[in-house]
């Protein structure tokens, strides 16, 4: 079911399906809570599952010019606070995964586990930061040649002609994405510091998704990661890029649903 709360005066879109222990899903830069559907709607046979449409992503309108990831894991909050949960797994992928690493800095009561799925802990290099603020004079300018260019390098090259609706999918998203909103993300990724201390001191179980033909994230960099929480799994897919969701479905559900499962075992929690 669709359902709106209200954050610093906008209207935030979420889907919240199934019953159960909380499952929460945050979707990546030019996203929407759409990228999910399939995996949420398997998930939801198990357990109740929030998808949220992020600031200035889906229909849920930007509230600033820089959307910090903090503000961004306040909105989650405060959605999951109108709903009255308390206990969760946190699943981001890669803005969803910054976003989450912030929410787990932030509230980290909060958590039965968290779920870093093709997203990293390090702050971006200086180069990185550099292309954020080009990236983002084009896109205020006109940003569907961005979209089309960068939709399908999120995916392994091999899956591109296979995955034709998924990119199609992804690509259509990404391009209903208003420009402020992009440029509010780019700008508050660029400026996201180091949460390694915060996977360093989680007292919760930690998820790594790592796919290896990712051209975002270089999956041996994500991998040096897993050695930092105390209870720490991980899965490495050899034929996925960005988006394992849609180029190893099975595999990443299965994943998730055990791990959450395993979350929700530990202490009764
Ligand atoms: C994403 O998929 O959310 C972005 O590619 C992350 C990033 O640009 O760092």
């Amino acid at each position: 079911m669709i359902k709106q709360a209200e954050f610093r005066n906008v209207k935030v879109r979420y889907s919240d399906k199934g019953k159960g222990r909380v499952i929460v899903l945050l979707h990546g830069f030019l996203e929407s809570l759409e990228i999910w559907d399939e995996f949420s709607a398997k998930l939801s046979k198990r357990f109740r599952v929030i998808a949220i449409d992020l600031p200035g992503h889906g229909e849920t309108p930007a509230i600033g010019y820089v959307h910090s990831m903090e503000l961004m894991a306040e909105c989650v909050k405060s959605v999951l606070d109108s709903l009255e949960l308390r206990k969760y797994v946190v699943v981001g992928h890669s803005m969803g995964g910054y976003i989450a690493l912030a929410f787990a800095e932030l509230f980290p009561q909060n958590l039965s586990g968290l779920c870093i799925f093709h997203s990293t802990a390090m702050p971006d290099s200086d180069e990185k930061k550099k292309d954020r603020d080009r990236v983002a004079e084009i896109v205020k300018k006109d940003h569907t040649q961005f979209v089309s260019d960068l939709i399908p390098k999120l995916f392994a090259q091999k899956n591109v002609p296979l995955l034709k609706d998924e990119v199609g999918k992804a690509k259509q998203i990404a391009l209903n994405t208003p420009k402020e909103g992009i440029v509010a993300a780019l700008l508050g990724m660029k400026e996201r510091p180091s949460r390694e201390l915060v996977l360093k001191n989680a007292t919760y179980p930690v998820l790594f998704i790592i796919g290896k033909q990712d051209v975002i994230l270089a999956w041996d960099n994500l991998l040096l990661l897993t050695s930092l929480p105390k209870k720490s799994f991980n899965i490495v897919l050899e034929h996925a890029g960005h988006m394992g969701f849609y180029e190893a479905p099975e595999e990443t559900f299965k994943t998730v649903k055990k791990f959450s499962g395993m979350c929700f075992r530990e202490k009764g929690k």
